[in-house]
Order: C-alpha cells, then structure tokens, then sequence
C-alpha cells in the first residue's frame, strides 16, 4: 500500500441556501496523518464524504495523486471511509467482515482468507479471526474496521469520528494503535475529529475548523504553541484569557491593556498600536508568584479552589468575575486558603497577543 497526496481547490459546499463549507484550499502530503478538528456542525463531515466521493462539492476540484477526481464515482477513487456510526456485519466472522469488499471484487474464497489474515495481524488481532463481532471488544471491533477498510487497499484512509463510541481508556490504547497502523501502511490517514487530545497525539498536521472554514493549518505543535486565532487558542488545549487594546508594539513583542492593568506579550502577526486583541497564556505557562520574582506580568487575585488531577494540580484564582487557572505538577506543596490574596504571573515570552475574535467557549 502506498498513500497518495490530497488536494482541494476552491472547494465549497452549499446545501439550499446554507453554505456548509467556505471556499477551501487544501494540501494533505501521501502518507500523512493528517487531522481535522472542529466543533459539532462544523462541516468535517461534509469535507470526508466530497473527498470520499459520495459527495459532489458545489464548486471547485478535488485532487488525489495529483488527478482531478471530477465525475470519480467514490468506489472509483483509491479511497476508503470509515464511517462516523460504523457498524460490522453481525452474522459474519471477523475475518469474513474483513473479506468482505474483496468477494465483490473477484477474489477467490483462498485469496480473500490470506489477505485478511495479513491485514487481521496488522491489526493484532491475528488470533481472533473466527470470532463473531459481538465477541469483541470495542476496541477490537474498530481495529476490524480499520482492516475491512484496509483491504480494497485504499492510497486515503478517510476516517469519521472512529473511536467516539469507546469509553476514554479505549479511546486512549487506540490513538496509539491507530498511529501505528497508519506508520506500518504508508497510507494517507485523514481523520476527523472534534477531540483535540485525539488529534495533538495522532496526527502530523491538524486543520483546526470553525462554521464551514479552516482556521489554521499547522504541526501539532504548532496548533499547541502558536495557535493563529483566538478560536484556536481556546478550542485547542486550555487558555487564560485576557482582552484588552494595544497600547505598545515593538518588533514581536507588544503591550496591551487589560482589566488587569497592562501585560506584555508575544505579537506574532505585529498588530498595530489601537488593535482590539486578546492575550493567551497557557495555565501551565503561568506561576504563583512570592514577593518579588520581577516577572514582565503580575496579577493580583483572590485563591478560589485547588482541583487535583493525580500527577498535576489545576489552581483556580479570581479576578472581578473572571476566572485563571494555573497548572502545576503535584511536587508543590504551597497551600493556600480560599480567598487568599496571591499573586500570578507569567513571561512575555510565554504569552502570545492575537486580534480579538469568537472563542470556542463562548
Ligand atoms: N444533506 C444535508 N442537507 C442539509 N444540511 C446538511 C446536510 N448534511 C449536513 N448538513 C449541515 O451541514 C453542517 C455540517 O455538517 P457536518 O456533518 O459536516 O458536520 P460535522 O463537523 O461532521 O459535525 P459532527 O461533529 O457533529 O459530526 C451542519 O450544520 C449540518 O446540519
Ligand atoms: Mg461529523
């Protein structure tokens, strides 16, 4: 199996007078896992099934190994799509539920048995091909799936939401078995998800998603660490936030005011002096300040409650109506009481000043 690369140009989706998804331009590299990650409604779904083909956009082309998929029936292009509520043939064996495109494809009942064995092993489940569906696992049943999908050997995996039935730890084992198979195949994984956890431990790249449009198209890391909009900075990961107006820019760093006075940050996109912005700081970025640590940022607040994770702590302070969090590995045995008077703050370095815009929160 071999992936091949994804392009979309200019593709949009209307259905009656709603526009699903905006005019899209899109490059997903051959072998990539790419995700895409977004809120309910948010059109993946719709991009999944114009790629797949089962789906015609209202305009624009989508291209796969560099050839225009226009009037490319979906059996016809080197596709495969897990569905979002998929369900495995509940009267066959495992390995006849793996088999089962290729029946219909000609092979011969030995032919079929050989190659669902190799694809059942890729998917370590190699020992439980006369099990009947409902004597699996969650877990193992989606692997079923990922192989059944794997047997047309298909140059795109389109996965919808695959693991969204599983309980969390499931959920959790998967992400790594999913990564694997996709590393072993070479094959194009693009997968769709609106769980960020999913998507940062998975993928290569990730579009982040908002009402129809691509928002930011970026490694993991940088999605985490220099999200582009304040959509992003808030759906991806959690985010403290402070609004305010830019009174100060110099090179990449500016000053803004705030309701908690006047901090200084990163400014990536150089936002003149006067932008209505928005300045992020990471819980984990933040610290709980003694006297005088001479940080950039410092916030007076009131403790409210300590919530404990296990290995981390996330402390909660209060400001007005508004609410930071600071994240702490469970090493720090500083107490404090509620309606403490404490001090937070952070490096300029570690905030980042974005223009104003919708949140995922709000
Ligand atoms: N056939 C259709 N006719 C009209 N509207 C549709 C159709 N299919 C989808 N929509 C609308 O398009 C929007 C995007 O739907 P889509 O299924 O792509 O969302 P999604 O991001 O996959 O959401 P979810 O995470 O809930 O699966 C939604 O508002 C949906 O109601
Ligand atoms: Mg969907």
């Amino acid at each position: 199996m071999q992936g091949l690369d994804i392009e979309l140009v200019d593709v949009s989706m209307r259905f009656g007078d709603f526009t699903v998804v905006q005019p899209t331009n899109l490059k997903i590299g051959a072998g990539e896992f790419f995700s895409i990650l977004g809120p309910s409604g948010c059109g993946k779904t719709t991009i999944l099934r114009m790629i797949s083909g089962f789906l015609e956009p209202t305009s624009g082309d989508i291209k796969i190994g560099g050839k225009s998929m226009k009037g490319v029936g979906p059996h016809k292009r080197p596709t495969a799509l897990i569905f979002q509520n998929l369900a495995l043939f509940p009267l066959m064996t495992v390995w006849e539920n793996v088999a089962f495109g290729l029946e219909m494809r000609g092979w011969s009942k030995h032919e079929r048995r050989k190659k669902s064995q190799e694809l059942l092993d890729l998917v370590a489940l190699g020992d439980e091909s006369h099990k009947m569906p409902n004597e699996l696992s969650g877990g193992q049943r989606q692997r079923v799936a990922v192989a059944r999908a794997l047997a047309v050997e298909p140059a795109v995996l389109l996965l919808d939401e695959p693991l969204s039935a599983l309980d969390l730890k499931l959920r959790q084992h998967m992400r790594s078995e999913l990564r694997q198979i996709q590393r072993k195949t070479g094959v194009t994984f693009v997968y769709v998800t609106h769980d960020q956890g999913e998507a940062l431990t998975m993928s290569d790249r990730i579009a982040v998603m908002k009402a129809g449009a691509i928002e930011q198209v970026a490694t993991t890391d940088a999605v985490y660490n220099a999200p582009a909009t304040a959509f992003a900075a808030t759906f991806v990961g959690a985010n403290n936030i402070f609004k305010g107006t830019i009174i100060e820019a110099a090179q990449s760093t500016a000053v803004i005011e705030t309701k908690c006075g006047v901090l200084r940050g990163d400014n990536p996109q150089r936002l003149a002096v006067g932008t209505e912005a928005t300045l992020f700081v990471r819980p984990e970025k933040m610290q709980i300040l003694s006297e005088d640590n001479g940080l950039d940022n410092e916030i007076d607040v009131e403790f409210q409650r300590r919530d404990l994770e296990g290995p981390f702590v996330n402390l909660f302070f209060r400001r007005n109506e508004q609410i930071f969090s600071v994240h702490l590995t469970n090493v720090d045995r500083t107490a404090q009481d509620p309606g403490q008077q404490c001090v937070i703050g952070f490096a300029a370095q570690d905030a980042m000043i974005l223009p104003a815009g919708d949140m995922a929160d709000e």
